[in-house]
C-alpha cells in the first residue's frame, strides 16, 4: 500500500496524514514554526491547552496567510479544566482566535487540580458526556472529538456509554513504542491514530538506530523520513513531527513508501529496545491500563 497523504474520519472529514507537532514548541519560537510550516505545504497543525502555546499557533496560522478553512486544527481540554469543558472550549477558540475546531481531544483520561494533583473526586466519563454535549449542540464550533492517551482498558468502559465513538486517539508511537493492541483495537472500531513524539522526543535514540539509518541510507532521507514516513505507512494513522527548526520542518513533510519487510524491520526495534518519552503516570492515575506501564 502507498503511503497516505490523508486519512478520512468517522465524520466524514479529511485529515492530513502528516501534522505539525508543537508540544515543547516554547511560545516565542512556536509562533513562526506553525507559519513557516504552514507556508511549505503543511495543513495540519496540532496544539493543546496544556502546552501553554494556544495563543502564538493562532497567530502562527494568522501570520501565515492561509484560510481557515484550509488548515486542520487540533487542540486539547487540559486535564485540570475536565470539571468545565464549556470554559474551556471557549478559552481555547479565543487563544487560537477561530471560530471552530476541527478536533477537539480530552488530553488524558485524568482529571487533575491546578496544582497538579489527581482530580479523584471526578470521573473523566462525565466530562466525555459533556464533550459529547458540546459537539452535537455546536457543530459550528466543533467538527469532531475524540481522546488522547487512550489504552484499550479505558475505551472498554467509554464505548459501553459513548453517544459519539471518538474520531482520533492521539498517542504515543513509535518503533520503541508500538502499543499494538491499542492500535488494533481503534482500527478495528474505525478510530484513527495520531502518532505523537514519532521521532522518539528530544535527543532520541531512534534518529541513530541502525535499522532506522540502515532504511534511511537505502531511501536517501534522513532517519526521521524513516519514522514519519512507519506512519504513513500504516491504514488509519496520522502522524505529528514537533520541530521548531525550518530546515526539519520541511524536510519531515517527505514521506516515503516502506516495504512489509521494513515496517516489520522497524516494528521488531521494541523487542530490544521499548521507551516511552511521555509515562501516563505523571498524571498520578497510574499505567491509564497501558499494559507496558504495570
Ligand atoms: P527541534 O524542534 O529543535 O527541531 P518528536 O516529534 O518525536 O517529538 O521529536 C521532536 C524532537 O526531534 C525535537 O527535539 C526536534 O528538534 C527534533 N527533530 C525534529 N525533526 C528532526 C529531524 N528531521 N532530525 C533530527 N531531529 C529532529
Amino acid at each position: 500500500m502507498p503511503a497516505t497523504t490523508s486519512v478520512t474520519l468517522n465524520t466524514g472529514a479529511v485529515m492530513p496524514t502528516v501534522g505539525l507537532g508543537t508540544w515543547k514548541s516554547k511560545p516565542g519560537q512556536v509562533e513562526h514554526a506553525v507559519e513557516f510550516a504552514l507556508k511549505n505545504g503543511y495543513t495540519h497543525i496540532d496544539t493543546a491547552a496544556g502546552y501553554q502555546n494556544e495563543t502564538e499557533v493562532g497567530q502562527g496560522i494568522k501570520a501565515s496567510g492561509l484560510p481557515r478553512e484550509k488548515v486542520f486544527l487540533t487542540t486539547k481540554l487540559d486535564n485540570p479544566d475536565q470539571r468545565h469543558p464549556a470554559k474551556a472550549l471557549e478559552a481555547s477558540l479565543k487563544k487560537l482566535d477561530t471560530p471552530y475546531l476541527d478536533l477537539w481531544l480530552m488530553h488524558w483520561p485524568a482529571p487533575m487540580t491546578r496544582d497538579g494533583q489527581p482530580d479523584k473526586g471526578h470521573d473523566w466519563l462525565d466530562t466525555w458526556k459533556v464533550m459529547e454535549d458540546l459537539y452535537l449542540a455546536h457543530p459550528e464550533k466543533l467538527k469532531a472529538i475524540g481522546v488522547s492517551n487512550f489504552s484499550v482498558e479505558y475505551f472498554e468502559r467509554l464505548l459501553k456509554v459513548a453517544r459519539v465513538v471518538p474520531a482520533v486517539n492521539q498517542i504515543e508511537l513509535h518503533p520503541s513504542c508500538p502499543q499494538d493492541d491499542v492500535v488494533a483495537y481503534c482500527q478495528n472500531k474505525g478510530i484513527v491514530l495520531t502518532a505523537y513524539s514519532p521521532l522518539g522526543s528530544d535527543n532520541s535514540p531512534l534518529l541513530k538506530n541502525e535499522t532506522v539509518t540502515k532504511i534511511a541510507a537505502k531511501y536517501g532521507v534522513q532517519p526521521a523520513n524513516v519514522l514519519i514516513s512507519l506512519h504513513a505507512n500504516k491504514p488509519m494513522h496520522t502522524v505529528l513531527p514537533k520541530s521548531v527548526t525550518n530546515e526539519r520542518i520541511l524536510n519531515n513533510a517527505k514521506i516515503i513508501d516502506l516495504t512489509p519487510e521494513e515496517i516489520g524491520e522497524l516494528h521488531d526495534i521494541d523487542k530490544t529496545h521499548h521507551f516511552r518519552a511521555c509515562h501516563p503516570s505523571w498524571t498520578g492515575f497510574g499505567g491509564l491500563g497501558f499494559p507496558d506501564c504495570k
